[in-house]
């Protein structure tokens, strides 16, 4: 599932300029590790399904680790985040409908605060040439400081989340493992390894994805087989809920009560129920607290 938006390039350029005032250069001469040897730094490749492009996401400078990951998945599990400790970013993005908040229209921040978006669901991010609704933020390194300050997400600081972060001594230990000893977090680290761990999410295993591969789990049925081709038909062209609905879709389609089953049972073929319960992006629990 991708989406194209239109890119403003204005929140873009500002998140970055953000992300350097706000967290500076990471500390090179900080002090060393909090006496945990590092791990190798076992690289943490993205899946390439047959016939995808190459991501957008340029990880040359910095390519994702094992314990990037890591630690990325034990930050965006961690409500320390925000500014009362109650949210996380998991708070917003439920593994189990797809990184999204299904039942909630707009997003729920911290003290009830109700936002003025639908939370995103976060699924291949990588390919994303923008991100947020209106693509006003170009690059998921610097993505993270949007909620993390937003007022009505989790409404903290960037230096109160470090300085938190680093009173803790488990934390200061996933960060050595994650940067080769150095056990400082910083405001950097912290976005990277959450676009790390988010860059992740790569959903390709659902039954459909299967069909277009011709792998095995793949088959579908007639009536799925007739959605399909109901979808290809109706819905394959570019839509969106906007005034600048496209105007092939302002006069409706006639639908029969069974061209609606026929296409439900094919809409149901695109969940990934394999990435719905993926345990390497759930709560990390053999991490323990910290
Ligand atoms: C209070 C709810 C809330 C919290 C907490 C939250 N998000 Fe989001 N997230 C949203 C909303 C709403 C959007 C859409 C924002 C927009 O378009 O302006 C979004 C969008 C995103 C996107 C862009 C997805 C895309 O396809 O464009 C990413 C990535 C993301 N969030 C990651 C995170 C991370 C990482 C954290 C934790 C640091 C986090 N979010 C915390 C609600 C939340």
């Amino acid at each position: 599932m991708r989406r194209s938006r239109r890119p403003s390039g204005l929140l873009g350029a500002g998140a970055v300029l953000l992300a350097v005032v706000a967290f500076g250069p990471p500390p090179d001469g900080a002090p060393a590790g909090a006496g945990v040897a590092p791990e190798p730094d076992a690289p943490a490749p993205l899946p390439r399904p047959a016939g995808w492009p190459a991501p957008r996401y340029d990880v040359s400078a910095t390519p994702p680790t094992q314990a990037g990951v890591a630690l990325g998945r034990a930050l965006f599990y961690d409500p320390r985040l925000s500014r009362d400790g109650t949210i996380s970013c998991a708070s917003c993005h439920l593994q189990a409908t797809g990184f999204t908040h299904a039942d909630h229209a707009l997003s729920h921040g911290i003290e009830g605060r109700v936002g003025r978006r639908s939370t995103l669901a976060l699924v291949n991010l990588a390919w994303n040439p923008v991100l947020h609704w209106d693509g006003g933020v170009h690059h998921l390194d610097v993505q993270p400081l949007t909620p993390l300050t937003h007022p009505a997400e989790m409404d903290h600081s960037p230096a109160a989340v470090v300085a938190d972060l680093n009173r803790s001594k488990p934390c200061r230990a996933r960060f050595a493992r994650a940067f080769r000893g150095d056990s400082v977090p910083t405001g950097q680290r912290v976005l990277l390894a959450l676009a790390q761990f988010t860059g992740q999410f790569v959903s390709y295993r659902s039954r459909y994805d299967k069909h277009v591969r011709h792998e095995p789990g793949g088959e579908l049925t007639e009536q799925e087989l007739t959605g399909l081709a109901l979808f290809r038909r109706h819905c394959a062209a570019p839509h969106r809920a906007t005034r600048t609905l496209d105007p092939r879709l302002r006069a409706p389609f006639p639908l029969t009560a069974n061209d609606q089953r026929d296409l439900i049972a094919f809409l149901l073929t695109l969940t990934d129920d394999e990435f719905l319960t993926d345990p390497q992006f759930g709560y990390p629990v053999e991490e323990g607290g910290g």
